[in-house]
């Protein structure tokens, strides 16, 4: 396993890539093509920025990456990959919309800091995935996609379930690249149904 991991490691290194999450997300796009020229996308979980470095080549110069992290990143990627350092549950739905009025999709690798508990790590995943989806309902234009990577545990099944009320297909993605033995697993949404809901979202899903 460990090989695995130094063979992307190694290639993330050699491709000038700042992670070597980036197959993740290359495998991904290679089966599903989720991401193409010309679209604004929204990054969750933008550092160190190997996401941003291959999705901002594929939507090229009339597209946009838009990146948000809590830490901190101070390189720049691309023009066309904005960065904006912050907490998911603190920014307001307007600092999105400076940038586009709705995008074509938002890709998240978001993670909590583990702590060795694995239902702990999975309810702060589910958080964070809940989190996605919900700016989602409000920021991805009807027919747009979500892709979550979220942590596997009890509450799985019940969050698909919510990503099938609002998308029109869902599908469940372990990249050959993401280490056989982690819970880490993605969730595409595609052909989302609404174009976007009130700011009442959040409450209607709960
Ligand atoms: C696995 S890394 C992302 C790697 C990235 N896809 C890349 O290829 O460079 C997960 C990121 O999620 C971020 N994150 C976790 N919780 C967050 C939150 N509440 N708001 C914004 N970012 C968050 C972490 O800071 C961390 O940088």
């Amino acid at each position: 396993m460990r090989e695995i991991q130094d063979h992307y490691f190694r290639q993330a290194k050699k491709e000038n890539y700042a992670a070597r999450s980036v197959y993740k997300l290359k495998e991904i796009q290679d089966k599903k093509h989720i991401l193409n020229s010309g679209q604004k996308i929204l990054e969750l979980g933008a550092y160190p920025g190997s996401w941003s470095q291959y999705a901002s080549k594929i939507v090229g110069p009339k597209g946009l990456v838009l990146g948000v992290d809590l830490q901190n990143r101070v390189e720049i990627i691309a023009d066309n990959a904005p960065f904006v350092h912050g907490d998911v549950f603190e920014l307001e739905l307007e600092l999105y919309h400076s940038y586009a009025k709705y995008f074509s999709g938002i890709i998240s690798d978001m993670a909590p800091n583990t702590t060795g508990d694995k239902s702990t790590d999975h309810l702060q995943s589910v958080g964070l995935c809940e989190k996605a989806l919900y700016l989602s309902l409000d920021l991805v234009k009807k027919g747009g996609f979500l892709l979550v990577k979220i942590f596997q545990g009890g509450e799985f099944q019940q969050f698909v379930l919510l990503m099938r009320k609002y998308y029109g297909k869902v599908d469940i993605i372990k990249p050959d690249s993401s280490r056989k033995e982690s819970k880490e697993i993605f969730i595409l949404g595609t052909n989302k149904k609404e174009p976007n809901l009130s700011e009442n979202t959040q409450e209607e899903i709960e």
